[in-house]
């Protein structure tokens, strides 16, 4: 015998949209289907769009200006609870939307129930995230901003720095100490471009789009992208309901921020080894080992490579998430928010790592002379003197000076320590004057080609850089 279906309370079926069903969820459709464990960070980007929203319903009389006022001044309430911890927080409610306005009902009443008018949970969170990436992409401006000064600071100080400049990890050439932080200074200055492009292009407001096709209440869209500080009202709703280019923009650009930061930061562990010696990190960002007391460890430089695994995880995972969806809302899309959070927390972590690690560091000027003149750093110098002075065409002067290179090595010594006897006998032209260019101070002086390793350029640019900062 079958039982026939129990009546089920009315409060077991969901007081949001309780009309159509009987039942509750199971517990498990509870589980998989609540995202307020983690959308509770949206609280007041959804607050503020809730004001925003009943301010225009208001204005364009579809609410009362009383009704209004009411759920302006509940929604402060709710909003002081939250950031006071004494918000109940609810699973069964879902998600932040549902909680709030849940929230809202018990303080306010009635009011509480027409907030909804002209606006669905689709528009209502496209709009809270983009409001919250949007401050994100703020936040790793002034990380970016912040770690850029500590940089101009370290080329500053070591403009004229000579330090050898590798490819292949292998001594090439010498260059400055602060051509070198310079470079990532480029880098970190793209990334601030990178935001700034992808906030200008997601500084357009979902709100108003409502479930996907728009509304019939005679809103008006215009009042509340602007109280909302977006440029404009997105111009399709169907798009801007299922559009999440903006999440996957900042997660474009802060995975490519996270690879600059893992660069920098393998340099640092390289350049702090005992084999290197080229700088020391300060205690306040090294740990020691709990055996061999000798070691001082760049931890945090470590976890800083290590992170672009995360936030490039986050990258794949929401445009993994994002193919193949159809028009327009799908609750795939409630899978943003994780991925977004987690690497947002994670690059702001890294940027302000990185800039008290570079604030702190201290770059060893002699062991880095010692490093840039070893090596046959200047052999470029060498060969470029022989078609300066010589004329020789540059392919001879490569192979002279690889013969002169291969002396050296012979002898275990570098280039200078060659004599000029030892030269002539490879090519008679060469004369004394060649001293001059085998110099790694030299060498590095006489790169003043635009952008170039010479300390006047360099300085040059530290000033053009502190004058975009400001
Ligand atoms: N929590 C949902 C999300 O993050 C809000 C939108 C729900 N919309 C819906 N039609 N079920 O995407």
């Amino acid at each position: 015998m079958t039982d026939a279906p129990k009546p089920v309370p009315p409060e077991a079926a969901n007081a949001m949209w309780g009309g159509r069903f009987a039942a509750g969820p199971d517990a498990i459709m509870e589980a998989i289907n609540a995202s307020i464990g983690f959308d509770r960070r949206l609280y007041a980007q959804d607050i503020r769009g809730s004001r925003a929203h009943a301010a225009m319903l208001a204005a364009r009389g579809i609410m009362s200006n009383k009704d209004a006022e009411a759920i302006g001044e509940g929604l402060l309430t709710v909003l002081s609870e939250i950031e006071a911890g004494s918000f109940p927080f609810r699973t069964e409610l879902e998600d932040i939307h549902m909680n709030v306005e849940a929230r809202l009902q018990e303080l306010i009443g009635e009011p509480a129930g027409r907030l909804h008018t002209a606006r669905s949970r689709n528009d209502q969170v496209a709009t809270d995230f983009r409001l919250w990436v949007r401050d994100q992409c703020d936040a790793a401006t002034l990380g970016l901003e912040a770690l850029i000064r500590a940089l101009l600071a370290q080329a500053e100080t070591g403009a004229d720095w000579v330090m050898p400049g590798f490819t292949h990890l292998q001594t090439a050439q010498p260059v400055t100490w602060g051509h070198h932080m310079m470079a990532y200074v480029e880098m970190f200055g793209r990334d601030i471009g990178r935001f700034a492009d992808a906030r200008a292009r997601m500084n357009e407001c979902p709100l108003g789009a409502a479930a996907l096709a728009g509304t019939s209440f005679p809103i008006d869209r215009m009042m509340t992208a602007e109280m909302l500080g977006f440029d404009r009202p997105a111009a399709n709703s169907l798009d801007a309901v299922s559009d999440r280019d903006f999440a996957l923009e900042f997660l474009s650009a802060a995975a490519i921020c996270a690879i600059h930061l893992s660069r920098l930061a393998e340099e640092l562990v390289i350049w702090s080894s005992a084999q290197f010696r080229f700088v020391r990190m300060s205690d306040r960002f090294s740990t020691g080992s709990s055996i061999m007391p000798q070691k001082k460890n760049p931890d945090a430089a470590e976890l800083i490579r290590a992170k672009i695994g995360r936030i490039l995880g986050a990258t794949v995972a929401l445009f993994t998430v994002m193919k193949g969806l159809p028009l327009a809302y799908s609750k795939d899309m409630q899978e943003d928010k994780e991925q977004v959070f987690d690497a947002a927390d994670t690059l702001m972590l890294a940027l302000a790592a990185m800039e008290g690690m570079m604030r702190d560091l201290q770059a060893d000027r002699t062991a880095l002379e010692a490093a840039a003149a070893s090596g046959f750093s200047t052999a470029t110098d060498l060969a470029d003197w022989l078609v300066r002075r010589l004329g020789l065409p540059f392919r001879q002067a490569h192979h002279v000076t690889g013969t002169l290179v291969a002396r050296a090595e012979a002898q275990g010594c570098d280039l200078p320590d060659l004599t000029l006897q030892e030269m002539r006998g490879v090519h008679k032209g060469i004369t004394d004057e060649v001293y001059s260019v085998l110099g790694v101070r030299n060498s590095v002086a006489s790169r003043r080609s635009y952008g170039g390793t010479a300390p006047d350029q360099v300085r040059d640019q530290i000033a053009r850089w502190k004058e975009i900062l400001g």
